[in-house]
């Protein structure tokens, strides 16, 4: 295998690509070739990443997708379809946490409202599935394709965080390994990544409050929290051929967390 750029001639869809892990996986796609399609729905921040991807001289356009409503995915796969002819890799990486107002601390099982447990289980769990379920066709046409699910270390085991953020990172994990058993015939490939405690907007107050920031450092063997770039890198992995006999996988990403 030559080393050079690893997806030309892709096309990449990644959804919550205007921030944090997935607006460095779009970057990294672009930068190895495919034409990257950024969704979010924070559409001026989605917006600064596809500038920044065409400045560097990549290839990239901005569509808004909430990835809980499943019309805006039909009308995204669409839209990728008739600017780029094909659809080959989708990152299903949009996600939420179900943290207290404080946006520091999560919320315990008792103080859980069901409200709340939908909202975590809708964005983090079903925006997943419907992902899949609408990228299935469009791949079978170019006769396969790779979908990155992005899943949590919270998806493996758990902890005092919160219920409904590793209850709807599980059920990424599983449906996964029964979306790679479906898809296997059609040559479509499904793994599911595992980050540990990343540097991102998403973890911006937790890690910027000694009290909560600690412990994690301490969890974390290589001693420091991971980059954007770090889980990136993993997608990249998955996205290219190079992982062609790679499905159902589990790639964990979390500088040795899960090793202890
Ligand atoms: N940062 C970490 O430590 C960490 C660890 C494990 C897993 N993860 C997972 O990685 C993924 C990316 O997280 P991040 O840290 O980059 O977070 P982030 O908050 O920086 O980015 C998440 C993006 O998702 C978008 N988004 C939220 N709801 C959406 C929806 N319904 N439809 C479309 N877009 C939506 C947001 O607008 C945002 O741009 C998430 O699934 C998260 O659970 C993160």
């Amino acid at each position: 295998m030559t080393i050079g750029p690893r997806l030309p001639g892709k096309v990449a869809l990644i959804t919550g690509g205007a921030s944090g892990i997935g607006a460095a996986t779009a970057a990294t796609f672009a930068e190895h070739g495919a034409s990257v399609v950024v969704t979010d729905m924070n559409d001026n921040l989605g917006r600064e990443v596809v500038n920044s991807i065409r400045t560097a001289g990549g290839e990239a356009i901005y569509l808004h997708l909430d990835t809980t409503d499943e019309e805006q995915w039909t009308e995204a796969i669409v839209e990728t379809l008739s600017k780029y002819g094909a659809l080959n890799i989708l990152a299903n990486n949009a996600g939420i946490a179900d943290r207290r107002s404080d946006n520091k601390s999560t919320v315990k099982i008792e103080d859980t409202t069901v409200e709340g447990w939908d909202k975590v289980f809708a964005v983090n769990s079903t925006g997943v599935f419907l992902g899949v379920k609408h990228v299935i066709a469009p791949m079978r046409a170019v006769g396969g394709g790779s979908i990155i699910n992005i899943s949590s270390i919270y998806g493996i085991v758990g902890s005092g965080a919160g219920s409904a953020y590793h209850s709807s990172k599980g059920a990424v994990r599983t449906f996964t390994k029964s979306a790679a058993i479906q898809c296997a015939n059609d040559r479509i490939r499904v793994n599911s990544v595992h980050p540990g405690f990343v540097d991102t907007p998403l973890t911006a107050n937790t890690h910027a409050d000694p009290e909560l920031m600690a412990p994690r450092l301490n969890a974390t063997p290589l001693g420091r929290f991971g980059t954007a770039q770090d889980i990136a890198m993993g997608c990249l992995f998955l996205a290219s051929d190079e992982s062609a006999w790679m499905t159902g996988s589990e790639l964990v990403i979390d500088g040795g967390m899960l090793a202890q």
